[in-house]
């Protein structure tokens, strides 16, 4: 399907091919399911990049799990990088004390959104609360969090794809690209 979608003027490589995305997810599945044996899980997806990230990922989860969403957003609308500022669009549904929460992300990159959701969650008193990224640009940290499950490190690049915007489009490709550098 992706295939089709014209995305040449603006992306310079494809850094994840779909193929190298789900057979890490399946791998990130399977270990979540080993560890949650048991446990009350929910996995919380942070809107709206990480939403392709969660659907893909329980769908190898073999243990039984609720899921529920927040959306927190970072960036303005065409911006590249964190503004450092936090917003809360959208909380939970639902109380979460005593589940073992899981925070479904498709980047970290300063740290900055998930500090802050860490921050908000913990008095919550969720039995548990953990991190899992698709994607972690570490060499971007600017706070220091705990991160439990990464799919892949990456370098400091823009990308885009599978959930990551490029000024809000294409989320829907089935593979990460890096975005070419905008012209001066
Ligand atoms: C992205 C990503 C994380 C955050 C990470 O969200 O999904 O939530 O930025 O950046 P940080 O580690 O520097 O805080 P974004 O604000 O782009 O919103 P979106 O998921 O709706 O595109």
């Amino acid at each position: 399907m992706s295939s089709i979608i014209n995305v040449d003027s603006y992306l310079d490589e494809i850094l994840l091919t779909e193929e190298e995305l789900q057979t890490r997810i399946a791998e990130l599945g399977a270990r979540i399911s080993v560890d949650y044996k048991g446990r009350n899980l929910l996995l919380l997806c942070v809107l709206k990049g990480g939403v392709l990230f969660l659907t893909d990922l329980m769908r190898h989860i073999t243990v039984p799990h609720e899921i529920d969403f927040m959306a927190v957003s970072s960036y303005g609308r065409g911006v590249r990088e964190t503004t450092g500022v936090v917003r809360i669009v959208k909380d939970l549904d639902e109380p979460i004390e005593s589940k073992h929460i899981l925070i479904v992300e498709d980047i970290i990159d300063s740290g900055v959104t998930l500090s802050y959701l860490l921050q908000l969650l913990m008095p919550r008193n969720p039995a548990s609360l953990k991190i899992c990224t698709l994607l972690n640009k570490w060499q971007k940290r600017t706070v220091e969090i705990p991160v439990d499950y990464v799919g892949f490190d990456i370098e400091d690049k823009f990308v885009f794809g599978y959930g990551l915007d490029l000024d809000e489009r294409y989320r829907n490709l089935s593979y990460i690209g890096v975005a070419k550098v905008p012209a001066e």
